[in-house]
């Protein structure tokens, strides 16, 4: 679809819907937690909101700067992985933050309307500070303001800890409108209630934990890595009651199982139910949840070429609608000096 038939409203949609923007960094296979965390909503989204969903390759730059070889199978498989989950290629732009130079561009722009303390003051910086202080770290949520504001998103869904990127980025944008002139929208977060999700090893669920159910397993790595999963320690053998309050395998069966509350929860709490069973259950829902992504994923997989088309209808539209704003950005800050506006 045309950048221009898409900015118009649609037959079936008489209001121009809004813009959404949302990026994620190409870390490698994503897992459940990023699936229901984020890629579900995305997919919920992409109905009323033009989307543009970007792999922000250049912001994994920022801690991957010196083993850039991963990058390409990283971002190929993120694609995968987004198309797996269901975002669909009409109705979303998915495409990769580096083929879209304007990201690069306004970011610098971007750079001049921050100072350095602000951005020294975010917490995800001082989290980092000590291994990661280079320059294109701390200009690490410009970069990201700059995602955002180059398609003029009214929404960016991110969660809580993201929060106040967002928040910079719609300060950026409301300093340049009053520096210059209105070129850009205030963007807003769009927090959502997600499940919580915890690894193996009753951690938050990540990949650098090595405690994860990555989207790629197969119906038996899936079973396995459940049974690997850690659960209350007081209950040793079937008999022994549990705690699903306070288990991960629980909040499990309450993301992929029917009625935990009523099916799982008490055959746990009395011991009649053991934890072998309880996640032999699980693996059953879960692999059912997960066999739609598994055949969408089976067939990207089958054409790779497919994919890379993908990326690069998504990159064409999101240029063409970075661009329009890239026009303004120069005509306001006087650094269009062929261009037609004074
Ligand atoms: N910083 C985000 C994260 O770590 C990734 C990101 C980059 C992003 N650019 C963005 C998220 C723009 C939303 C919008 O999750």
């Amino acid at each position: 679809m045309s950048e221009k038939s898409q900015s118009q409203s649609s037959p079936q949609s008489p209001v121009k819907k809004p813009t959404i923007l949302s990026g994620m960094q190409p870390t490698g296979s994503l897992h459940i937690g990023n699936l229901e965390g984020a890629l579900r909503n995305w997919v919920r989204l992409q109905e009323d909101y033009w989307m543009f969903c970007c792999i922000v390759d250049l912001h994994a730059l920022t801690a991957d700067w010196q083993n850039p070889k991963v990058l390409k199978d990283r971002v190929f498989e993120m694609a995968v992985d987004f198309l797996g989950a269901g975002l669909d290629p009409d109705k979303c732009a998915i495409f990769i933050q580096s083929e879209v130079p304007q990201h690069s561009e306004l970011h610098l722009l971007f750079s001049m309307l921050i100072t350095v303390p602000t951005l020294t003051r975010l917490p995800t910086y001082k989290e980092k500070k000590d291994k990661l202080d280079s320059y294109g770290f701390l200009g690490y949520p410009v970069l990201q303001a700059a995602d955002i504001c180059l398609y003029n998103a009214d929404k960016v869904p991110v969660g809580k800890d993201q929060e106040k990127h967002i928040w910079l980025a719609a300060d950026l944008a409301e300093r340049f409108n009053n520096t210059y002139r209105k070129v850009f929208r205030v963007p807003e977060a769009l927090l959502t209630s997600i499940p919580l999700i915890l690894g193996s090893d009753n951690r938050k669920m990540s990949k650098s934990y090595g405690n994860h159910i990555p989207l790629e397993a197969t119906e038996k790595q899936t079973e396995k890595i459940v049974k690997s999963y850690y659960t209350d320690p007081k209950k040793i053998r079937q008999g022994d009651s549990g705690h699903p309050d306070k288990c991960p395998v629980f909040l499990l069966h309450k993301v992929y199982s029917p009625d935990p509350e009523s099916e799982i929860a008490p055959v746990c709490k009395s011991g009649e139910l053991g934890c072998v069973d309880c996640k032999m259950m699980l693996s059953a829902n879960l692999n059912n949840a997960l066999q739609p992504n598994r055949d969408r994923r089976a067939e990207l997989l089958k054409h790779p070429a497919d994919v890379w088309d993908v990326l690069a209808t998504g990159r064409d539209r999101a240029r063409s609608r970075a661009e329009n704003v890239m026009e303004k950005v120069r005509a306001a800050m006087k650094i269009n000096y062929r261009g037609k506006k004074k």
